[in-house]
């Protein structure tokens, strides 16, 4: 199983497609996220997939009835994965779940719970107390109990998450720093066999791949790391 992921972060098509036809052979998915597709829609995402599997990053957040319609005006393009906010509640959550059995083949449907650059302070200010651990695991409960196949999750929250819900739900996980690595805006970070490790299902890598002189190399590095 080829567990790595890399995140096409670019608004630019041609840059985009360049970085799949390197990178795709090394990868289990790449990741088009709001970026990409809000500037060059349907249309953009088959050329840069080129026919490789797709993670739709888009995290979806609105009533039941907007995000059903969106997974399932997403549905065409194929992506076998697709995120959801589940902060949106267990409708919504179930109602996206629901839309994607609809595709012959249905995507993944994955929650993003806690946004990873909120701490205690910017999530208080929101309403919630109690601190992200806490509000990691109750939105994650709520997800998988409501048709979530799984979970976007920070790599300190993976042990935690398993322990709670086991093996099944599909744990991808961003903010993966091969060691020695630019960190970036990323501030707890993991390398990739770490991750792998402690029970990702797959890592999602951005910067250390695309910003590499040869990010094809890069990603054969990191996938021969968890192979
Ligand atoms: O460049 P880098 O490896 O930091 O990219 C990580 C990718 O994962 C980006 O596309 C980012 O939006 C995404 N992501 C993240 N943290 C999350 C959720 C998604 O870094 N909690």
């Amino acid at each position: 199983m080829k567990r790595l992921i890399t995140a096409i972060d670019t608004p630019e098509l041609d840059r985009a497609q360049a970085l799949v036809r390197g990178v795709a052979p090394h990868c289990g998915l790449v990741k088009l996220g709001l970026e990409f597709f809000l500037r060059h829609g349907p249309a953009g995402f088959a050329a840069a997939a080129q026919g490789n599997p797709v993670f739709l990053d888009l995290k979806l957040h609105d009533i039941p009835n907007t995000v059903a319609g969106a997974v399932r005006s997403l549905l065409p393009l194929g992506a076998e994965m697709l995120t959801i906010h589940a902060g949106g509640g267990a409708q919504m959550i179930a109602a996206a779940a629901k839309a994607a059995a609809e595709a012959p083949k249905r995507p993944k449907i994955l929650a993003v719970t806690v946004l990873t650059s909120l701490d205690a302070a910017a999530l208080a200010e929101t309403g919630v107390a109690g601190g992200p651990a806490q509000q990691v695991l109750r939105l994650a409960r709520l997800a998988l109990e409501n048709g979530a196949d799984g979970l976007v999750c920070s790599a300190h929250e993976i042990s935690r998450l398993r322990d709670a819900f086991g093996a099944k739900p599909v744990l991808v996980v961003p903010g993966i720093r091969p060691a020695g690595a630019a960190l970036g805006d990323q501030a707890r970070v993991m390398t990739p066999e770490e991750a792998v490790a402690a029970g990702a299902d797959y890592i999602v890598v951005g910067r250390p791949i695309t910003g590499a002189a040869d990010p094809a190399a890069a990603a054969a590095a990191i996938a021969a790391s968890i192979a």
